[in-house]
């Protein structure tokens, strides 16, 4: 089995690095593959020994791209680095210490003997999801470099995130002068300090959005502050806030009955339905729907549509929101479902 599979999506268009990349993704799969539970110590070491020559030549080419472009997280992204580091000499120092005398043979004969293996293998999958995480980041900051974020972006509606998409907490962007963006927001302080760093999501009047990383510089009571981040994506309509529900809903058109369709997946920017009328690009309804004992009736507009060879259709539509009121009360909702899902994890 596969760890993950290699992606032209994860590709940097710089050779060396791409190269190096492909290179990490075949050897660690190849390694999942080949070793199974038969690995020895001696072999898990040989080959984190192996890696960690591959890697510092493969960090250092990273640097320079980061130095090159000036990215702004390149302190942050040196400090994960470090704890790639770190993580290779402590699981060599734990894979060592394994005092089971028969994993040292080829084949185990208990499920601790397979310790080295699960330890390393964990290890491998946290450089994958570094590269996929992080360091298509910093590619994507190097290719929008010269994005115009301040004119695409001044006085829209934004969300910040965290890096694994969890809602801190929405508002405006208000301020863009060099380096500093200022987001001001009406209810309460924003759960973030001093050199975090945050996703910031903007849906833009025509119809996309914007998502770029930052660190928080300042917080305040009614806005924060962050240091000009990277724009990691423009893409259409959706945002990053998603929480996966199977909610039932109505759905209202000028001048036909109301038509029950199941929402699938919310956003605090918007939704996504399945139904099976056919809706127009740019289309604007009304959607009922009961979360957390609380009804919402919001007007959305159809952003896109996929999925038209079979009967239900999918949709995913763009909330427009009058004014905050609605916002603020669905994403509180959605904080309270994504709590109870948490819990239940
Ligand atoms: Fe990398
Ligand atoms: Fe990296």
């Amino acid at each position: 089995m596969t760890i993950r599979a290699w992606s032209d999506e994860y590709s940097s268009g710089i050779e060396q690095i791409d190269e190096q990349h492909k290179g990490l993704f075949q050897r660690i799969n190849a390694f999942e593959e080949e070793n199974d539970d038969t690995l020895t110590m001696k072999g898990a070491v040989d080959f984190l020994d192996g890696m960690m020559g591959l890697l510092e030549e493969h960090f250092a080419a990273e640097d320079a791209l980061m130095e090159e472009n000036d990215y702004p997280l390149m302190d942050v992204h040196k400090a994960f680095h470090n704890d790639l580091r770190a993580a290779i000499l402590a699981c060599m120092d734990s894979v060592k210490s394994f005092r089971s005398k028969s994993v040292q043979r080829a084949i185990p004969t208990a499920v601790s003997d397979r310790e080295p293996y699960r330890q390393v293998l964990e290890l491998l999958t946290g450089w994958l999801d570094h590269i996929v995480r992080d360091d298509t980041i910093i590619f994507h900051y190097c290719e929008h470099r010269d994005f115009n974020l301040a004119g695409a972006i001044y006085g829209r509606t934004c969300e910040i995130l965290t890096m694994d998409n969890q809602l801190l907490g929405y508002g405006k962007i208000d301020l863009i002068e060099n380096d500093d963006i200022e987001i001001n927001y009406k209810h309460g302080r924003i759960p973030v300090k001093f050199n975090d760093v945050v996703k910031v999501s903007v849906i833009m009047q025509n119809q996309e959005s914007c998502h770029f990383v930052s660190k928080v510089y300042l917080n305040k009571n009614s806005s924060v502050k962050l240091f000009r981040g990277a724009v990691i994506k423009t893409e259409n309509d959706r945002a990053f806030y998603r929480i996966s529900v199977l909610i039932d809903a109505v759905l209202k058109r000028e001048g036909q009955e109301p038509m029950d369709i199941r929402i699938i997946d919310i956003s605090a920017g918007g939704l996504l339905i399945a139904t099976e009328t056919v809706m127009e690009q740019g289309e604007e309804v009304l959607i009922q729907f009961m979360l957390e004992k609380t009804w919402f009736t919001e007007k959305c507009t159809v952003m896109r549509t996929f999925k038209k060879d079979t009967v239900i259709r999918h949709y995913g539509m763009k909330f427009a929101f009058d004014d905050g009121s609605s916002l603020t009360n669905l994403v509180g909702q959605l904080n309270t479902l994504q709590g109870k899902r948490n819990q239940k994890l």
